[in-house]
């Protein structure tokens, strides 16, 4: 994280904390936010007036670009809380380089170091108390910028508003999860937008996904925009499968390159098996859940961590994964992560904040 910091950040403490409506036992995802949340605007050129100040309401005009042309991009990036009462961060850098590659797609500006990382590390010192401890709870952070011109005419805009909220949460999946493979609607195709985390690959998920919940799965498994025969990524989050001794993931720009997801198969290398970033056709799978090749498969992300996959559902056939309990690879990443995020054990690879 760098010390230089050439923003001044002005910090507005809220008159009256939220802290003790918080109810840390019963944790729900994104409902109660911090107290406080980080504000900076891009103007002819620049950004200024980073400040910290009492989460609130934005003021935003009828005409803002965002809201009309979708220049909307956002993180989601976890802190933990250690048993000495430090706070930590996993990884934040990973998601601040992502975050300026999906501003770079959307033709948006960079946020540079001093603001994301820097004007994080002072957010969660203004809001520490927010931080939970208990296994299985951490703070979420959702740092996002967005398009202000007031202005319609299709161009990238002159203003944008780079802000940081947090919220204590629990799990994003409280169960192992069932899939449906999509082969008519698309999340992206070569050449689009998929790799990057903005507004619209969420707003396009929404219908395809309240199809395949009435039909019984929880989320959708995406498929190629071009044949729908190979595998991307599931709802919220990307895929891993232990397909033999060999730890494989989707591959290409067409998916999100998640930190939780490079994180695990820089676990599995580590570990000794074999890693692969490679096409996964749908058919390779089935073939494998049949012939029991297939021994794992799991969603990973921030707000999933490791979520199991039950089952998957392809041309009205279900396929059921072998229990959790025998997941020797995706039981011993979450533990281990648990343990290193939790600062349970030492960090050799540096990734705790
Ligand atoms: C995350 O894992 O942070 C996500 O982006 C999922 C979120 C949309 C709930």
């Amino acid at each position: 994280m760098s010390e230089t910091n050439t923003y001044l950040i002005r910090v507005e403490p809220t008159k009256q904390s939220r802290l003790s409506q918080v109810d840390f036992n019963d944790l729900k995802f994104g409902q109660m936010m911090s107290d406080h949340m980080l504000v900076a605007n891009y103007e002819n050129g620049a950004w200024t007036d980073v400040s910290i100040v009492p989460y609130g309401d934005l003021s935003i005009s009828p005409s803002m670009s965002a809201l009309h042309y979708g220049q909307s991009i956002f993180e989601g990036i976890k802190g933990y809380k250690f048993p000495d009462g430090t706070v930590s961060i996993f990884r934040p850098d990973k998601n601040w380089e992502r975050f300026n590659k999906s501003a770079a797609r959307l033709q948006m500006p960079e946020v540079p170091e001093e603001i994301f990382m820097g004007g994080l590390k002072e957010l969660l010192q203004v809001d520490q108390a927010w931080v939970p401890s208990a296994e299985g709870t951490s703070l979420y952070i959702r740092p996002f910028m967005f398009a202000t011109e007031a202005a319609l005419g299709v161009h990238p805009s002159a203003s944008y508003k780079f802000v940081i909220i947090t919220c204590p949460v629990g799990a994003y999946y409280s169960k192992p999860i069932s899939l449906k493979v999509e082969t008519y609607y698309t999340r992206a195709a070569d050449g689009g937008v998929g790799f990057s985390k903005n507004a619209g690959n969420y707003a396009l998920s929404l219908f395809p996904t309240q199809l395949a919940n009435q039909e019984g799965y929880d989320q959708i498994m995406w498929t190629d925009a071009a044949e729908h025969k190979y595998i991307e990524e599931a709802g919220t989050a990307n895929l891993i499968f232990r397909i033999g001794d060999t730890i494989i993931t989707p591959h290409g720009d067409t998916i999100l390159h998640g930190v939780t997801r490079r994180t695990i198969m820089e676990l599995a290398e580590k570990w000794g098996f074999k890693a692969e970033q490679r096409k996964v056709s749908v058919q390779e799978l089935i073939d494998g859940i049949k012939d029991g090749s297939v021994s794992e498969a799991f969603a990973a992300g921030t707000a999933a961590t490791v979520t199991h996959i039950s089952k998957i559902g392809f041309e009205s056939k279900d396929y059921d994964l072998p229990p959790v309990e025998g997941r020797e690879f995706s039981n011993k990443v979450l533990d281990y992560l648990n343990q290193l995020r939790y600062g349970k054990i030492e960090d050799p690879f540096g990734w705790n904040f």
